[in-house]
């Protein structure tokens, strides 16, 4: 049977836990050849696993996002793709007297520099082939100012700022680069902050509510597939809606 992704190959970063799980399941389930990557070798065993009992095939690679090291071996190991989702990310929230050097530059790391990175050393052999998709993963804390989030918003804001530039840079030759712009999510990353933050967020949408992973996934596997074969270029809001005011 041939399916959506039959013939794919993809690598999608954060794969071990939350939306990046759901985007290398779905992609497995549709017929990529899925390289799952993560840090935690028990995670990504796990997501394998699930993969392969589910008929699809993946393979773990561990890497840190912050060692620029490590992000060129990951993209050495995993090869040639056609599919890359710059999903890994992470989130601390502090106000601005709070927030330290470190801080501000592992947001930027493993937010903006590491997709940088992975697109330079994967996209232009996607661009040879001819065919290739980026999705990155943002968040509504890069276009609509959120308290504490001033390092985290910021480095989502690169990633949107670099998405057009990629569009650009590689369209000509085949390779559409978009970003799907998250809202509050239910995963372990936000479980490990409390409810608070994620419902004080919800609060800001038109929707009201948090969203359910599966509603991210779902917009990123369709930015991957051929189905937007039209779209590059574009940040997706999946944020419940941006309300009006008055
Ligand atoms: N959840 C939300 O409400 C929300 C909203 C808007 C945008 N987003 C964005 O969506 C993406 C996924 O969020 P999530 O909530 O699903 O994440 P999560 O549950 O916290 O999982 C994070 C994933 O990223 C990996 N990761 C984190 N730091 C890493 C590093 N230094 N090097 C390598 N891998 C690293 C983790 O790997 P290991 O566990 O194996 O270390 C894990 O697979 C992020 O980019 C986030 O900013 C999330």
């Amino acid at each position: 049977m041939t399916l959506e992704f039959s013939g794919s190959t993809a690598l999608v970063t954060g794969a071990t836990a939350g939306i990046g799980r759901g985007v290398a399941l779905r992609l497995a389930a549709l017929g990529a050849e899925v390289v799952v990557h993560g840090r935690d070798p028990e995670r990504g065993a796990r997501v394998v696993a699930e993969a392969g009992a589910a008929g699809g095939r993946a393979r773990f690679v561990s890497a840190d996002l912050s060692d620029p090291g490590d992000v060129l071996r990951l993209a050495e190991a995993a090869g040639a793709v056609d599919v890359l989702v710059n999903n890994a990310g992470i989130y601390r929230f502090a106000g601005t007297p709070d927030t330290t050097a470190e801080m501000f530059d592992v947001h930027m790391a493993v937010n903006a520099r590491a997709p940088l990175l992975l697109v330079g050393a994967l996209v232009p052999g996607m661009a040879a082939r001819g065919r290739g998709a980026v999705v990155g993963v943002s968040t509504l804390a890069a276009s609509s100012p959120t308290r504490g989030a001033a390092a985290y918003g910021a480095s989502k804001a690169a990633l949107e700022l670099m998405t057009r530039v990629w569009a650009d840079e590689f369209g000509a030759r085949g390779v559409r680069v978009n970003a799907v712009a998250a809202g509050p999510v239910h995963t372990p990353g936000t479980a490990e902050i409390g409810g608070d933050v994620l419902a004080t967020v919800a609060r800001n949408t038109v929707l009201g509510r948090v969203a359910e992973v599966d509603e991210v996934v779902e917009a990123i596997v369709f930015l991957a597939s051929d189905r937007a074969g039209y779209i590059t270029g574009a940040v997706l809001d999946v944020f419940g809606g941006r309300p009006a005011i008055g």
